[in-house]
């Protein structure tokens, strides 16, 4: 069986647990460091396998020794954002998260793919890279997963349409400049720009970029993991099983789309070796000019992190 461990087991890392578990494609290991936490959720969770009828077995720990052997990491240890909090202290404190997931994850498991989550993202996967001196195709930001299914969801729900038939590709850093390509979407290949009227699109599009946001408000504490969860669980899929998936994640970037030593998001194929190839769209001169505005904030958030990590 494979093996994916899971670091941070909150509430996207538990939510990732259990789309994963459901798939039967690997078992799993929870990580935290709140004793007790991630043993009391694996332990729930593997006492429902029978239930569901799935043979995976499902441990929760708070040392690295059990995740050793791990085909697949994936880290969303972190804290979230408290009030008087800059940007720059997350930063730092989810650094040293982030840093020590990876070192210690890669003391038992040196060969295993990571998935990052921890935001800000972007930089957290560009860390990663870094400390764990790990080769591009096995460091993978999930981002582009989520806010394209965001968007077609919100498609789904203006159109009626099955959300099978609505392929939506939000590509650009995890933030409110990310670059939601409405000439790449399409409707069961009818192009989106047809298909809605452009006012309902421009909601759409605007809906999208705040779509975290929008969880957060209302849920007061605590933002999305129900969604994030489930890309998480998609691409660990697409690598276990070598699928050649084509979805938008966040990947060193070097030269593809004019971009270099960063990461950003952008269409990759996922296989077993991870990142297994960048897609190039061609890009017109708006889509261009959003590309470098969303590449000029990530940027940010890299100079940011090399000031406060040596790297
Ligand atoms: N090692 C392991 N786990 C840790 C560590 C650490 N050094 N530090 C914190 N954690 C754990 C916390 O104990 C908590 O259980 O990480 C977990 C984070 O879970 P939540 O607070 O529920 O946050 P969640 O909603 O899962 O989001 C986690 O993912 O989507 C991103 O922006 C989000 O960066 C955030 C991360």
């Amino acid at each position: 069986m494979n093996k994916i461990s899971i670091i941070g087991a909150g509430m996207t890392g538990a939510t990732t647990a259990h789309w994963l578990a459901e798939r039967e494609i690997a078992d799993l290991v929870l990580v935290d460091v709140v004793e007790g936490m991630p043993q009391g959720k694996g332990l729930d969770m593997l006492e429902a396998m029978p239930i569901v009828g799935k043979d995976v077995t499902i441990v929760g720990a708070n040392d690295y020794a059990a995740t050793a052997g791990s085909d697949i990491v994936i880290v969303t240890a972190g804290l979230a954002r408290k009030p008087g909090m800059s940007r720059d202290d997350l930063l730092k404190v989810n650094a040293e998260i982030v840093g020590k997931a990876i070192t210690e994850s890669l003391k038992y498991s040196p060969e295993a793919i990571f998935i990052i989550l921890t935001n800000p993202l972007d930089t957290m996967a560009y860390l990663a890279m870094k400390i764990g001196k790990l080769p591009r195709e096995r460091v993978i930001g999930q981002a582009g997963i989520l806010d394209s299914a965001r968007m077609r969801a919100f498609v789904a729900l203006e159109t009626g349409v099955s959300v099978e038939n609505i392929n939506c590709y939000v590509l650009g850093g995890h933030g409110d400049e990310m670059v939601p390509l409405t000439r790449h979407s399409n409707i069961a290949g009818i192009p989106l720009r047809n298909y809605l009227p452009a006012d309902k699109l421009e909601a759409i599009v605007a809906r999208t970029r705040k779509g975290g946001g929008e969880i957060v408000n209302l849920l007061k504490t605590g933002s999305a993991y129900y969604a994030p969860a489930a890309a998480c669980a998609q691409m660990a899929e697409a690598i276990l099983k070598d699928k050649k998936l084509i979805v938008p994640c966040a990947v060193h970037m070097q030269g593809e789309y004019g971009l270099k030593d960063m990461f950003f998001g952008v269409p990759v194929m996922l296989g077993r070796k991870g990142l297994e190839k960048v897609i190039e769209y061609e890009l017109d001169a708006d889509e261009k000019a959003e590309f470098e505005k969303s590449a000029a904030s990530v940027r940010e958030t890299h100079e940011a992190l090399k000031s406060l990590v040596m790297l």
